[in-house]
């Protein structure tokens, strides 16, 4: 059965770069990678979930147009965005004589394409990059957009660059090899689409979602394409986050703050923290008399339809008090100058960056979500 195939574009000057979304592309990596290669060469860096199972697709359809291909395995998992295998990666991509006109490959999932994008950013003072993901989080949010870091004790992320890929290669098929509960993890990052910039996209997901977590390609590619088409037109708009790009964190204040309350472990995955952060986002919105009250219960009903962690009470173990979850908000990247910057919303399909927001309505849905 043949495949749509979708290509959105992300209009940056010279840094413009295409996202390919289709089924199989891996097989035929080298039609969409050759073009951009001075030599016949690439570097990849993967992980250790994703290699044993993808690997050999990759180096196939690279060496059916003459690539070769040398690839570094790291270990999987968040642990790995640090200084340590940031080192590791750089050192090898140097030993492998990758030059300024060379092409590196970053094939995983958020924590590859964050640690491999950065290592390309400062190897030589910058190098180009692939990105081909392969976590429906990555397709959908983390390799489109340029944001490549490791993290730091005092937090995520803390240490990058904006360093934007040359290409993106989304092949759906290796979503085949997700687990349900990493699938509709990064299905909290599709979701959020909806719910902070199109209203129409959340209608088609209340319809389609199940068939996209029972497998249905098609409507994969269409979920794919909707939410790069998405960020690509907020990162065109505001590409270093001076406004816009913020309304991509919608549910992420909460979520950053639930993760760090859950020591980044298992017991919450990020896409997870960003659903519960969407609809405690809705939740403060309706209180706040932003937003219909129907809104935040059509959000909630939408995420339990899914079969997703939708509320607190569904994190398991004890979570700190609404006080000390508060205080984690205020340790978010988001604060500027003391304030910290919420994305509040109108309603589905309408969120919109404000610093006025009433800590004593958050603190008291926190405190009603805790009880
Ligand atoms: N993941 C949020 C952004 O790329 O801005």
């Amino acid at each position: 059965m043949t495949h749509p195939h979708e290509t959105v574009r992300v209009a940056l000057g010279d840094r413009s770069y295409r996202i390919e979304i289709g089924h199989g592309l891996l097989i035929n990596a080298s039609d969409w990678v050759s073009p951009l290669l001075s030599r016949p060469r690439v570097a990849v860096v993967t992980d250790d979930t994703v290699g044993p199972l993808h690997l050999d697709a990759l180096r196939d359809g690279l060496a059916a147009g003459g690539i070769e291909m040398a690839h570094l395995t790291l270990p999987s998992g968040e642990a790995t965005k640090c200084w340590r295998y940031l080192t590791e990666t750089v050192e090898w991509l140097l030993e492998q004589k990758v030059e300024r006109g060379d092409m590196v490959v970053a094939f995983g999932g958020g924590v590859i394409g964050d640690l491999v994008g950065f290592a390309a950013a400062i190897l030589r003072r910058g190098v180009r990059f692939v990105q081909i993901p392969t976590s429906l989080l990555a397709q959908v949010d983390s390799s489109v957009g340029g944001k490549t870091a490791i993290n730091s004790p005092h937090g995520k992320n803390l240490i990058g660059a904006f360093h934007q890929p040359s290409l993106v290669l989304a092949d759906v098929a290796v979503l085949g090899t997700l687990t349900e509960r990493d699938f509709l993890a990064g299905y909290g990052e599709v979701v959020k689409y909806g719910l902070l910039g199109d209203a129409a996209f959340f209608d088609w997901l209340e319809i389609n979602a199940p068939d996209l977590a029972a497998g249905d390609i098609t409507k994969r590619i269409e979920a794919v394409r909707w939410s790069c088409q998405m960020k690509a037109d907020i990162v065109e708009r505001d590409e270093t986050e001076q406004g816009d790009r913020a309304l991509l964190n919608l549910g992420h204040t909460f979520g950053h703050a639930l993760e760090a309350a859950t020591g980044y472990s298992d017991r919450l995955l990020h896409g997870e923290g960003v659903a519960i952060g969407c609809a405690l986002a809705f939740e403060v919105s309706s209180r706040l008399g932003l937003c219909s009250q129907e809104d935040p219960s059509r959000v909630r009903a939408h995420l339990k339809a899914m079969g997703m962690k939708t509320d607190l009470h569904d994190i398991a173990g004890d979570l700190p008090d609404a006080d000390a979850l508060m205080a984690l908000m205020g340790q978010d990247k988001k604060v500027t100058q003391g304030t910290l910057n919420y994305i509040m919303t109108r309603g589905i399909g309408e969120a919109y960056v404000t610093s006025n927001v009433d800590p004593k309505v958050v603190k008291s849905v926190l405190v009603d979500a805790l009880a």
